[in-house]
């Protein structure tokens, strides 16, 4: 491990040729040499220019796009030609050959008890169950493992981000280089720990993720280390897609939708180049939290925006700006995005748990959550539909948290019990105040337990109470309504 000072440069790292073809599914490779007859108008993508200097985005709200849970929203203006574009982007991105040698084809599961519950065919796409439980590795070695051998060794870098960065460390170990992974000092030693555990150097720098973002590239060209981006490179978005590939060859009989968690837009691009390319009737549909939607409002504006301020409940989708090359493809290949709340996602954590014994991470459980929703709104019957599961890395406080949001509606409580939770300024006095204005003035409510979680929401805390109560009462924190229902 290595601490260091910060100063700031900026230099960028150039992408790789590519030029391997994928063992698995040699029909679909068929497919793109037929299909690319028909495409040769399409323009190739580039791959390899420096970078330019960001155009400056628009700052948005995340509030000033919003919409009914389930409804399929920003569906993008299409010029007629994703087919031809998906399978142009799949012909000049090819799959490492050695790809499968690290990445498992992960099993496509159907969920009975879901789809009894919806009336549909809820299948589930078990990403959760890849090397380090998430579908990260795929793009990170297919990026680091298309690298020439001269580039291996001098190493690469990129920041503490989750499963990105284990995804990283751990394709690193299997090619036999070394991975620099860089993350402000303020990270808790647990998370670097396990990665230090795969042999990866950490070096702690700067105060927050910009700060050891910068230096993580100033260093990489320094040292003529590859910098691993997250989502914005097509070797990381092709790797990510060929989790649509094998949806594709997985599933048997028709399928209406396919739905992907969303965060850089990564994951959902490289899906929706495979799926437009093979089954362009499969809808595409991305799954964001209705505080952290970067590409629906990216998709309305028609342009990559900004958000001023980014939820973080779910980890890993908390971007405040969606990838260029992953939005660029977004635009012309995605069907829309479905917008879930932190209690939807969390419900959907509990499904899961139900159906498969299974404690998904919160972004895991996202696309899940979308497609529940979207099932419930449009009234789905008897239609196949897929929730790619993307992740199940979690630390026992958000497990705890999220039993109690899912609980929140009262649901398998004890009876003549219930589950609140309660949104208070984040100040002292809250709860007492609280207190005082409800529990005092309803016999019923006496508070057994309660649990306290700050920074919930920007200046709020939530405070979960067990209390019995006798009847349901309905309580209204903005009129200080209280009343038997
Ligand atoms: C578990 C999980 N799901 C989904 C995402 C979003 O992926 P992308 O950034 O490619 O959209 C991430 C990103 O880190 C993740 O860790």
């Amino acid at each position: 491990m290595e601490t260091q000072n910060f100063s700031f440069s900026f230099a960028g790292a150039s992408p790789q040729p590519h030029l391997l073809r994928p063992k698995f599914l040699p029909n679909l490779m068929r497919m793109i040499d037929t299909c690319n007859n028909k495409s040769k108008k399409i323009k190739a993508t580039t791959t390899s220019s420096a970078p330019l200097p960001p155009p400056p985005l628009l700052r948005v709200s995340s509030d000033s796009l919003q919409y009914a849970p389930g409804f399929l929203g920003a569906v993008p203006d299409r010029d007629g030609s994703g087919n031809a574009a998906a399978v142009e982007y799949c012909r000049t991105n090819i799959v490492a050959s050695n790809f499968y040698q690290v990445a498992v084809v992960s099993p496509l599961q159907f969920a009975p008890k879901i789809s009894q519950r919806l009336g549909v065919n809820m299948w589930l796409k078990r990403e959760d169950l890849q090397p380090g439980h998430s579908f990260k590795l795929r793009g990170a070695y297919n990026m680091m493992s298309k690298l020439p051998r001269e580039h291996l060794e001098r190493g690469v870098i990129c920041t503490l981000a989750g499963n990105h960065s284990h995804g990283v460390a751990l394709s690193a170990q299997r090619l036999g280089c070394n991975a620099m992974i860089v993350t402000p000092v303020t990270t808790s030693e647990l998370e670097w720990k396990r990665l230090e555990r795969l042999g990866a150097t950490i070096v702690l720098v700067g105060d927050s993720h910009d700060e050891a973002q910068a230096y993580a590239i100033r260093r990489g060209e320094e040292e003529g280390r590859t910098f691993i981006p997250p989502f914005d490179h097509p070797d990381v978005i092709m790797g990510h897609g060929t989790v649509g590939m094998e949806i594709v060859d997985q599933m048997q009989g028709s399928l209406h939708a396919i739905f992907v968690p969303v965060g850089g837009g990564g994951l959902v691009a490289g899906i929706a180049a495979y799926v437009k390319m093979a089954s362009p009737e499969v809808k595409v549909i991305g799954v964001e939290p209705i505080d952290a939607n970067a590409m629906a409002l990216s998709l309305h504006h028609g342009k990559r925006v900004l958000l001023d301020q980014v939820g973080d409940f779910v980890k890993g989708v908390d971007v405040k700006v969606v990838g260029e090359e992953d939005f660029r493809l977004c635009r012309e290949l995605i069907d829309g995005v479905v917008l879930v709340s932190e209690k939807a996602i969390c419900a959907s954590m509990k499904d899961m748990h139900e159906e498969q014994g299974t404690i998904l991470e919160p972004a895991g459980a996202l696309a899940l959550a979308g497609a529940e929703a979207y099932c419930k709104y449009y009234g789905l019957k008897d239609e196949t539909v897929v929730a790619v599961t993307s992740g199940a890395n979690m630390d026992c406080s958000t497990v705890r948290m999220v039993s109690l949001v899912g609980n929140a509606d009262g649901q398998g409580e004890a009876q003549g019990e219930a589950m609140l939770a309660i949104f208070l300024p984040e100040q002292p006095d809250s709860f007492e105040r609280f207190c005082e204005q409800f529990c005092d003035r309803i016999v019923e409510i006496n508070i057994r337990e309660f649990t306290y979680k700050n920074k919930f929401l920007e200046g709020e805390s939530v405070v979960f109470c067990r209390s019995p109560l006798l009847s349901v009462v309905y309580i209204s924190l903005s009129t200080g309504l209280v009343m038997p229902i």
